[in-house]
């Protein structure tokens, strides 16, 4: 068996105007079933396009993803959306909840347009008494604070039990409280249910509680030692 998710010779060129940004020049990894993988690398050395890449949210110019067998680029849209759906949680640095939803909602509409079937209220109970929502669940996103709306981001991305987690500075916009409780999350989820993570983080501290980082700079994968931002620290 290969690995769960295989990142080969991805690129990807932004076209601003006249001018053409090489976010991505030429990335390749892969990552086991069940690892955690952080992904460090200072501003503009193309995490992000990296993340969107992973979970099948934009195309690259070359190269492909293939995670769990499939290769994205051979599906068309609607069954790289199915897929999508039903494989992956992703957590962004904004949280990106609906803002006319209660927490609650924001978590069980993941559930129902899953096309993963049923709900499982139990699992529903024990992610929101995990991450302290039990008492906010009938809130809007405008009435809880950053980290509690981060903390119902979270829920919302494990709530399906999906086999791969894509978190994107998932404690970028946190306090040191809030952080420490999505990234033990995150280790709990990924250690009981055996799911793949791959977080990218600014924060070495962050970065240590996955079982291996991978530092990118210049659209590049590199060697640690070639991370300027990680030599500081
Ligand atoms: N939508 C976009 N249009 C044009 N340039 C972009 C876009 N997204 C990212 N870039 C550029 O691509 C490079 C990599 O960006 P990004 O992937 O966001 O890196 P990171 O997440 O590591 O900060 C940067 O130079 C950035 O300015
Ligand atoms: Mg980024």
């Amino acid at each position: 068996m290969g690995a769960f998710i295989e990142a080969i010779d991805l690129r990807k060129t932004y076209r601003v105007g006249k001018i053409d940004v090489a976010a991505l020049r030429g990335v390749s990894f892969s990552v086991e079933k069940g690892e955690f993988v952080t992904v460090v690398g200072p501003s503009g050395s193309g995490k992000s396009t990296l993340f969107y890449l992973l979970g099948g949210l934009t195309r690259a110019d070359s190269g492909k993803v293939v995670m769990d067998g499939d290769d994205f680029a051979t599906l068309s849209d609607a069954e790289r959306t199915k897929m999508r759906k039903r494989k992956i949680g992703f957590v962004f640095q904004k949280f990106n909840l609906l803002p006319t939803l209660d927490a609650r909602s924001n978590i069980t509409i993941a559930q129902e347009i899953s096309g993963n079937g049923g709900r499982d209220p139990e699992f529903f109970l024990r992610i929101c008494e995990l991450l302290g929502l039990t008492k906010r669940l009938n809130h809007r996103p405008s009435e809880l604070s950053g980290g509690e709306q981060q903390r119902v981001a979270l829920a919302r991305a494990l709530i399906n039990k999906p086999a791969v987690v894509l978190a994107d500075e998932p404690t970028g916009n946190l306090d040191t409280e809030n952080s420490n409780i999505v990234l033990k999350m995150l280790r709990q989820s990924n250690q009981e249910l055996g799911q793949t993570v791959l977080m990218i983080t600014h924060n070495p501290e962050a970065a240590k509680y996955g079982d291996r980082i991978i530092h990118m700079r210049d659209g590049q994968v590199v060697k640690p030692e070639e991370d300027p931002q990680w030599a500081v620290h």
